[in-house]
């Protein structure tokens, strides 16, 4: 026996890589967007870097729902709908899905592909389970394409994704997250923490390269698609926590002065300038706790492993 799949297919624009990287390297300072990162390639070295021993923050996640998990589920309430933003490869719901028996599971990716076969996986190990996959974009203006009026509706927002923006647009995600919820509804998610700077910056820097390499594939990805010719060689891997605006921040650095083609467009490096290509708020539980309140959420409990390097917040929408 197996669940059943039901696919909703909300047909998310796909991101403009060449409109998006011809505008970022023609800014000030030059930038490109963390979700280039995610092609085919970006994706399984993103997979490794979750395996690293310095990056602490998978393996402590889900250490705290392996400990914390019953007590989660029944916050989050039997017989609820579960959704799950940004899904991947299903992973870590099914530490809440082997107590938890919700009246449906929908997960949510941008990747229809991963999504589908994701789901059938899950399907194949949770007999009675009934899934609504859904492609969507969640960072944008979506809607719920199922909707049991009846049955209280949860969040799972796992892996400290909800760091890679801004906390303004941290803030316009959790509004919309709150609209589309209701009043009464619970948010489960996973936030990394602020902590000692050597312990953050060694997360970012793992002595493997395997963050480099995921920085640099950006190179390589838009020498492909964009017919450029970036010289790898030409640039550094730079990550490092940035404690005023506390976030580790990651640039591609170029170690001479010269000239790179883009799509037929030229655009000049001067020696040490970067392109910056991604940000990873860390936040105290308090701050978090600050942010969400702010849009509505109130804080119900939170759980922290014994180190406190990371935090899984329960929260309710007013
Ligand atoms: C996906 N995101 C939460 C990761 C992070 O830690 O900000 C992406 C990452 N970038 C470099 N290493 C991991």
């Amino acid at each position: 026996m197996k669940g059943t799949v039901h696919f909703h297919d909300l047909h998310p624009p796909v991101a403009d890589l060449k409109t998006e990287v011809l505008i970022g390297l023609a800014s000030q300072p030059k930038t490109i967007s963390p979700k280039f990162f995610y092609d085919e390639y970006g994706s399984q070295l993103f997979d490794q870097i979750t395996e690293l021993p310095e990056y602490y923050p998978t393996r402590t996640e889900i250490s705290i729902l392996e400990e914390h998990g019953k007590e989660m589920i029944s916050l989050l309430g039997k017989d609820c709908l579960l959704i799950e933003l940004g899904s991947g490869s299903s992973l870590k719901i099914r530490l809440l899905l082997n107590a938890l028996q919700p009246a449906a599971y929908m997960p949510i990716d941008i990747c229809k592909a991963h999504l589908l076969k994701s789901a059938h996986i899950l399907a194949n190990d949770y007999p009675n389970l009934d899934i609504h996959a859904t492609c969507a974009d969640y960072s944008d203006h979506f809607h719920l394409p199922y909707d049991p009026n009846d049955k209280p509706k949860a969040v799972f927002f796992p892996g400290s994704s909800i760091g890679n923006f801004d906390p303004p647009q941290a803030q316009n995600l959790l509004q919309r997250v709150a609209d589309f919820l209701g009043s009464g509804s619970t948010l489960l998610i996973g936030v990394d923490l602020k902590k000692d700077q050597e312990r953050l910056n060694a997360a970012y820097n793992d002595a493997a390269g395997v963050t480099a390499a995921f920085n640099f594939n950006l190179l390589t990805r838009i020498n492909q698609e964009l017919n450029a010719d970036f010289d790898l060689s030409r640039f550094n891997h730079h990550a490092f926590y940035n404690e005023q605006q506390g976030r580790i921040e990651m640039h591609l650095v170029s170690q001479v002065s010269h000239e790179v083609q883009v799509d037929g467009q030229r655009f000049q490096f001067e020696e040490g300038e970067s392109i910056h290509t991604e940000n990873s708020y860390k936040y105290t539980v308090t701050q978090f706790q600050n942010l969400a309140s702010e849009v509505g959420f109130q804080p119900i409990q939170v759980w922290s492993d014994s180190d406190a390097l990371f935090s899984v917040h329960c929260l309710r929408v007013e």
